[in-house]
């Protein structure tokens, strides 16, 4: 694991290519095999590959999710919000284990942010999503993550770059 920590960047250019249907069933296992409080498993997944449907999720904000139309599968992580006070954990944990089974398998990713962003003065990018993919009203949606192979390189980050400084022992 600590292997693909060290490697990992998010990666926003994929290749033409189609992700395998067996990577794209391995990254399906991946999600459902996430922890989840009280094991409620508030979370839903949307698997998009769709070319027309990835280029309007890619539009779902102004800045930050265009890449989404170059990648050849999003996954739209949202979640039943009646039945668990903290599926946005929920959510963030099966979206990071989403993305490091995709690295794993050669695959790169990154994730677009729903939750709290807006689609235009009038609409959430949330509301435009459930629209887009019919997710029912009590439903949020948390992120979009992307994912292809990679159409760019990004250096690992050197250990020397780390914020140690943020690792405090015993007391902050
Ligand atoms: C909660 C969260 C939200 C993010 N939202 C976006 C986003 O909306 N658009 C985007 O391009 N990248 C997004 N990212 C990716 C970050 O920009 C990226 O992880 C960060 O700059 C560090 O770069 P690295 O992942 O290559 O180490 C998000 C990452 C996280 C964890």
């Amino acid at each position: 694991m600590i292997e693909l920590l060290r490697k990992r960047r998010s990666v926003r250019k994929f290749k033409e290519k189609s992700i395998e249907s067996e990577k794209i069933e391995i990254l399906k296992e991946a999600v459902l095999r996430a922890p989840t409080s009280r094991n409620i498993m508030p979370w839903e997944f949307i698997f998009v590959t769709d070319k027309d449907k990835l280029k309007k999720l890619s539009e779902a904000k102004q800045h930050g999710s265009a890449f989404v139309a170059g990648a050849p599968l999003a996954v739209v992580v949202c979640a039943d919000t009646d039945r668990s006070d903290v599926w946005v954990e929920d959510c963030s944990i099966a979206s990071i284990i989403l993305q490091l089974t995709g690295l794993e398998h050669g695959l790169g990713s990154c994730w677009a942010q729903i939750r709290n962003r807006k689609h235009n003065e009038s609409e959430s990018a949330e509301e435009y999503i459930k629209n887009l993919l019919g997710i029912p009203e009590h439903f949020a949606v948390e992120n979009i993550i992307a994912l292809g192979y990679p159409d760019e390189e990004k250096e690992p980050v050197p250990y020397s770059a780390l914020s140690l400084e943020k690792i405090h022992m015993q007391k902050f």
